[in-house]
C-alpha cells in the first residue's frame, strides 16, 4: 500500500492526467494512502475545456484548484502522448512532419512548462513539496542507441531540460522542494499498446507504486534529477 511518509500528515495531492493509465493508477494509490488528506484529479476527459497545450486553460485550472485546495504537497503530471492526432512515432527521418513534431513539443515539452509556471507557486514554501512529471527513458540523449521516434524523444528531452531549469529556480524560494522527471518503465496502457514488443511491461498500479516509492525517498538535494521507476538516476 502507498504510504507517502515523507509528506505531512493529511497531505494534499494533484494528479494531472488522472484519466490516463498511469495517472489513474497514481490517483487511486494516493486515494488509498491513509496519510493523504485530499487528491484532486485534473484531466482533459473529466474537466471540459482543460488542455495542456492551451495556457489559458492551465491558468484557469490552477486558479480554481488554488482556491479549493488547502496547499498541494504533491503535484504529479501524468499527461503525455506517443501518438497525436493519429500520427505515431517516426521510424526514420523521412517520416518527420513539422506539424506533427510541433504537436509533440506542445504536449510533451511546453505542456509541463505551463504546469510548472502555473502550479509550482502552489507548492509549500516551508515544508517538503514534490512536483513530478512523467518523461521517458527514450528522451535520454546519452542513452539513445537505437534512433527513431525523433519527435517524441526530442520533446521528452526538452521536457527534461525544462524541469531541471525550473527545479533550480524553485529551490530558491522552496528549498525543501523536489522537482523531478520520472521514467515509469514500460507500462500496460493505451499509450504503449502496439509498441511494447518484447519489453517486460508492468501494470499501471505496479508502476504507480514504484514511482510514488521513488518520490517518497528523494531528498531535496536531488531536485532537478531524472529518475527511473527503481530509483536509479537516468543519464541525460
Ligand atoms: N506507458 C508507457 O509504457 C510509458 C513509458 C514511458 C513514458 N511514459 C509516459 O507516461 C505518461 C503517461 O502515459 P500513459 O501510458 O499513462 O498514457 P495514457 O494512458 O495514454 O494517458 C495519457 C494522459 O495524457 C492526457 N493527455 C493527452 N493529451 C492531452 C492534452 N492535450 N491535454 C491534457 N491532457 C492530455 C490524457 O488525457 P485524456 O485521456 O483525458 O485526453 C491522459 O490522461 C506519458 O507522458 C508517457 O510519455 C509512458
Amino acid at each position: 500500500m502507498t504510504h507517502m511518509a515523507s509528506l505531512r500528515e493529511n497531505y494534499g495531492a494533484l494528479v494531472i492526467g488522472a484519466s490516463g493509465g498511469i495517472g489513474g493508477a497514481v490517483a487511486h494509490a494516493l486515494e488509498s494512502d491513509p496519510r493523504c488528506g485530499r487528491v484532486v484529479c485534473l484531466s482533459r476527459r473529466d474537466n471540459p475545456g482543460f488542455d495542456m497545450t492551451d495556457e489559458a486553460s492551465v491558468a484557469d485550472a490552477a486558479q480554481r484548484i488554488a482556491s479549493q485546495a488547502d496547499g498541494l504537497d504533491l503535484i504529479f503530471n501524468a499527461t503525455g502522448a506517443l501518438t497525436i492526432e493519429g500520427v505515431g512515432p517516426e521510424k526514420a527521418l523521412k517520416a518527420v512532419d513539422p506539424q506533427a513534431m510541433l504537436r509533440q513539443f506542445a504536449l510533451n515539452a511546453v505542456g509541463p512548462a505551463l504546469l510548472l509556471k502555473h502550479f509550482a507557486p502552489l507548492l509549500p514554501r516551508d515544508r517538503r513539496g514534490v512536483f513530478a512529471s512523467l518523461s521517458a527513458r527514450v528522451g535520454s540523449i546519452g542513452d539513445n542507441h537505437l534512433g527513431g521516434w525523433i519527435s517524441y524523444r526530442a520533446a521528452k528531452a526538452a521536457q527534461n531540460q525544462i524541469v531541471r531549469t525550473a527545479a533550480i529556480e524553485i529551490a530558491r524560494t522552496r528549498p525543501l522542494a523536489v522537482v523531478v522527471v520520472l521514467h515509469p518503465g514500460t507500462v500496460e496502457t493505451g499509450l504503449s499498446a502496439g509498441y511494447r514488443g518484447n519489453h517486460a511491461a508492468v501494470s499501471p498500479s505496479e508502476a504507480a507504486a514504484n514511482l510514488l516509492a521513488v518520490l517518497d525517498e528523494l531528498p531535496p538535494e536531488r531536485t532537478g534529477g531524472f529518475f527511473a521507476y527503481d530509483g536509479t538516476a537516468v543519464e541525460w
